[in-house]
């Protein structure tokens, strides 16, 4: 169900209908207030694409990357991810999905500090239900693949932010997700290490087909994704396939 696309058939990952997010919090009377931070949203995202999201602070990027992520639920419409609805699923079965099928990684890393590098991207294993030797070798593979092993028993304050971002990408495909969801990956990045991180995601997007969605502020950034979506105010007001021509090459 959820196996990257095959034979040029796409399928659709992501389904979004007339999403809306409200946020209700109460202010210092005790009132109750209601706050809506996503307005009708409406997406359809095929296996393999790679999208880019942008919009101000406080457009509701965020906010709608946790609702794609399982994390947190639209106050109305709906939410379909391969072809099941979101709505419908146990709390059990979003802990599966979280955890199987659906790759994590945000601006600030997110890595357990006290845990080495090789602990770290082992986590989602043990969750799983796998034993340490076996998670241990997985993820000493995984490191293996994005250039790290002989970071493994580094702890994250031994490692420069390329490498813990790193670190959290091998933690995030450790289960060989389909969806690989980022909210501002390259946010505590300098320029360099941000093109390095956006050229691991475009290889593993055209090598593997991994469908990703990525949340930036920066153009140069969301021109590594060959879709590109503009939220205003909780509104998505541009959507479409972008040229990727202007991509600055990794060593510019
Ligand atoms: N848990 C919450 N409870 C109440 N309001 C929230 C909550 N999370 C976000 N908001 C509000 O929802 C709006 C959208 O927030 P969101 O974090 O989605 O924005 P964003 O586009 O990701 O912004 P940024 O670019 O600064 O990260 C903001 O006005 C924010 O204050
Ligand atoms: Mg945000």
């Amino acid at each position: 169900m959820y196996a990257p696309q095959q034979n040029n058939v796409t399928q659709t990952l992501i389904k979004l209908d007339k999403l809306c997010k409200s946020y209700h919090l109460d202010d210092a009377n005790g009132k109750t207030m209601s706050t809506q931070v996503l307005f009708d949203v409406a997406l359809n995202i095929q296996q393999g694409e790679f999208v880019a999201i942008m919009g101000h602070s406080g457009s509701g990027k965020s906010t709608l990357m946790n609702i794609l992520g399982c994390l947190d639920t639209p106050t109305s419409g709906s939410y379909w991810l391969a072809e099941r609805n979101v709505a419908a699923l146990s709390n059990d079965e979003l802990a599966y999905i979280r955890n199987r099928h659906i790759g994590f990684v945000f601006q600030g890393f997110n890595l357990l500090k006290r845990m080495t590098a090789l602990d770290n991207v082992a986590t989602p294993l043990l969750y799983a239900g796998i034993n340490r030797s076996n998670s241990r070798q997985r993820a000493l593979e995984q490191l293996q693949r994005t250039g790290l092993e002989k970071f493994a028993m580094h702890h994250p304050n031994q490692l420069s932010g390329g490498q813990q971002q790193r670190v959290a990408i091998s933690r995030a495909l450790i289960n060989q997700p389909s969806l690989l969801l980022a909210d501002e990956p390259t946010g505590n990045l300098d320029s360099q290490t941000s093109r390095e991180i956006m050229t691991l995601f475009e290889q593993l997007n055209q090598q593997q087909g991994l469908t990703i969605v990525l949340v930036t502020h920066e153009e140069d950034i969301a021109a590594y994704a060959k879709r590109l979506i503009r939220l205003k105010d909780g509104v998505v007001v541009y959507d479409e396939n972008h040229n990727v021509m202007n991509k600055p090459s990794p060593t510019q």
